[in-house]
C-alpha cells in the first residue's frame, strides 16, 4: 500500500464521545459537512443506524471506524459511578490513534483536520503529531463551557469557603455573564463533588488545552442568546463559532410516521399554548415517586398533556392513569415523541424538562416556556439561566417533583401574568434564533467558516 499523501482534498477525522447525548449532535454536523464536501464513494452504515431518520445510510463520503471501548476482556462492570466512561477515557487516546492510522492507511490519505468532542483534550497533542488543526465541539451551552473554562478561578475564589455555606452564594463577578448562578448550580467537579475523579480532571485538562491549542471551538448555540458569555468565550478561543440552533440551520429529515401524537395535538378541543409536553430526554428517568407526582398533578389540574415516557418507567404511573387520560382525551403517554415538531406546535404551552442543552434550545426555538427539573451536569445551570437570566421558565421548589409543586408551576406558566411574560421573553429569543439561522445570519456565517476551516488542507 502506498504511504498516505496529503493530496486529493480534505480528510477529516471526527472523534465522538460515545456517552449520553454527545454523539448525536456531532453526527448531525458531520452529515451536513459531508453533504457540502466533494464525495468519494466510501461509506459504512454502522455508526449511522441509530439515526432517527427514515434514511439511515451515511453520506457516501463518510466512513465509520469503531475504537475499543476500553473494557478489558472478561471485566465485569461493578456499577461504580462513571465506570464505563473512566475505562473508555483511559483507552481512548491510544484507540483513536489506531483508528486514525487505520483510516489513513485504508484511504491512502493523511488526515487534514481533527474534529472532536471538546472533552478530548488529548486531541491537542494528536493534532500536533498529525500536523493538522484541531477543532473542538462543545455539545452543551456556552454557560457550562464557561464554568469549566474558569474552573481554576472559581476554585480559587470559592475554595476557602465551606461548601455548605457557599452553595447558596451567587457567582457575582467571578465569571462574566453568570452573576446570578449559585455555586450549587455549577456542574459537579468544578468546585463541588469529587475534584480528582477522572471526569473532573478530564474537564479540567480540557479547560487548559482548548484555549491554547484548538484552531476553533464550535457550539450548538446562537450569539444573541448569551451575548456576554459568548463574547467572553470568543476572547478566550482562537476562533469561537456558534452554529445553532442546529436543527433550524439544518433541519433533520421528518420523523418516521409511526407516532400518533402530532395528529392529537391538532385536535379541535386544544386551545393554543395549552398543552404540557413532558420529557426528560434519553438518559435520565426520574425516581418512581416523582413520576407518580407528575401524573397526580396532571390529573388534578386537568391540563392537557403529551408525555414522552419510556416503557420501562410506565410501571411507575398510578394504576390506570394512561388509559384514563387517553380515554377522557386529556392526554397521551407515548414511548417516544418527535420533540422538535411537538415543541414547534402551537398547542404546546409549556415544556416540563430535565434541562439538557438540546432540549432547552429546542424549546427556545419553539417559543415554549419551561418547567425545570434538572438532574446533573449542566442541567441545574441551564435551569437557573431559564428562570433568572432569560426569564423563560421556572424551577420546581426544592428541585424535585411533588404534586403540589408541579400544580403550582403549571398554574404560574399556563394561567398567570408571569407566564405570559415568559412566553413573550422566549418569543424574543425564538426570533433571534430564527434570524441567526437565516442566510447571512450569524449562525449561518459561522457554519460557513466551520466548513472552510475543516476543508483547509494545510496547517493554519
Ligand atoms: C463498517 O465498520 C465496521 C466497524 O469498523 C466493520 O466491522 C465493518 O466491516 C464495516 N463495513 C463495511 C461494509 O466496510
Ligand atoms: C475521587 O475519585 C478518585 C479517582 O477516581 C478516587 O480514587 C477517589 O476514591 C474518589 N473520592 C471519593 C471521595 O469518592
Ligand atoms: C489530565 O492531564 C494530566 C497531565 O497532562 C494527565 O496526567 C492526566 O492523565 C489527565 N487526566 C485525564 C482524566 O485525562
Ligand atoms: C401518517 O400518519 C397519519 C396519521 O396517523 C396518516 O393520516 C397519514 O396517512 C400517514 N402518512 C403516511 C405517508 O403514511
Amino acid at each position: 500500500m502506498p504511504p498516505p499523501t496529503t493530496g486529493a482534498g480534505p480528510h477529516v477525522a471526527v472523534l465522538a464521545f460515545p456517552f449520553g447525548t454527545h454523539a448525536g449532535p456531532l453526527l448531525a454536523v458531520v452529515d451536513r459537512l459531508a453533504a457540502l464536501s466533494p464525495s468519494t464513494p466510501q461509506s459504512n452504515a454502522s455508526a449511522f443506524k441509530n439515526r432517527p431518520s427514515a434514511d439511515a445510510s451515511p453520506p457516501a463520503n463518510v466512513r465509520a471506524h469503531d475504537v475499543w471501548d476500553g473494557i478489558p476482556e472478561g471485566y465485569e462492570l461493578t456499577g461504580r459511578h462513571q465506570e464505563a466512561i473512566e475505562l473508555f477515557m483511559s483507552a481512548a487516546p491510544a484507540g483513536f490513534r489506531q483508528g486514525i492510522a487505520a483510516a489513513e492507511a485504508e484511504s491512502g490519505r493523511k488526515v487534514s483536520c481533527l474534529v472532536t468532542d471538546a472533552f478530548y483534550w488529548f486531541a491537542a497533542e494528536m493534532a500536533e503529531e498529525l500536523r493538522a488543526p484541531w477543532v473542538g465541539f462543545w455539545t452543551a451551552g456556552p454557560n457550562a463551557l464557561s464554568a469549566h473554562l474558569y474552573t481554576d478561578r472559581l476554585r480559587e475564589a470559592l475554595g476557602n469557603v465551606p461548601v455548605a455555606e457557599a452553595e447558596e452564594a451567587q457567582l457575582g463577578s467571578i465569571v462574566l455573564g453568570m452573576s446570578k448562578i449559585r455555586v450549587k448550580d455549577l456542574p459537579e467537579g468544578v468546585v463541588t463533588g469529587n475534584l480528582t475523579s477522572i471526569f473532573s480532571t478530564m474537564l479540567h485538562n480540557m479547560s487548559t488545552h482548548l484555549p491554547k491549542s484548538a484552531a476553533a471551538v464550535f457550539i450548538n448555540s446562537f450569539r444573541g442568546l448569551d451575548p456576554t458569555i459568548t463574547d467572553d468565550l470568543a476572547s478566550r478561543f482562537t476562533t469561537f463559532l456558534n452554529i445553532g440552533p442546529f436543527h433550524l440551520l439544518s433541519p433533520p429529515p421528518p420523523p418516521p410516521n409511526s407516532s400518533s401524537c402530532l395528529p392529537w395535538l391538532d385536535g379541535p378541543n386544544l386551545a393554543p399554548a395549552s398543552v404540557a409536553y413532558v420529557s426528560f430526554g434519553s438518559v435520565v428517568t426520574p425516581p418512581p415517586h416523582e413520576i407518580r407526582a407528575v401524573a397526580e398533578s396532571l390529573e388534578a389540574t386537568r391540563v392537557p398533556f403529551l408525555w414522552s415516557l419510556r416503557d420501562h418507567a410506565r410501571a411507575h404511573l398510578p394504576q390506570g392513569f394512561a388509559e384514563r387520560s387517553q380515554g377522557q382525551g386529556q392526554g397521551m403517554v407515548v414511548p417516544w415523541a418527535p420533540q422538535v415538531e411537538v415543541l414547534g406546535h402551537g398547542a404546546v404551552g409549556v415544556f416540563v424538562t430535565h434541562c439538557g442543552w438540546n432540549s432547552v434550545l429546542e424549546s427556545i426555538a419553539g417559543g415554549v416556556p419551561m418547567i425545570c427539573r434538572p438532574f446533573f451536569g449542566d442541567q441545574r445551570l441551564n435551569g437557573r439561566m431559564i428562570e433568572d437570566v432569560w426569564g423563560i421558565g421556572v424551577n420546581l421548589e426544592g428541585g424535585v417533583f411533588s404534586k403540589e409543586g408541579l400544580v403550582g408551576c403549571l398554574d404560574r406558566v399556563l394561567k398567570r401574568e408571569e407566564g405570559k411574560r415568559m412566553r413573550e421573553n422566549v418569543g424574543v429569543l425564538k426570533e433571534k434564533a430564527e434570524e441567526a439561522t437565516k442566510p447571512k445570519g450569524s449562525s449561518s456565517d459561522d457554519f460557513c467558516r466551520l466548513v472552510e476551516l475543516v476543508s483547509t488542507t494545510t496547517m493554519p
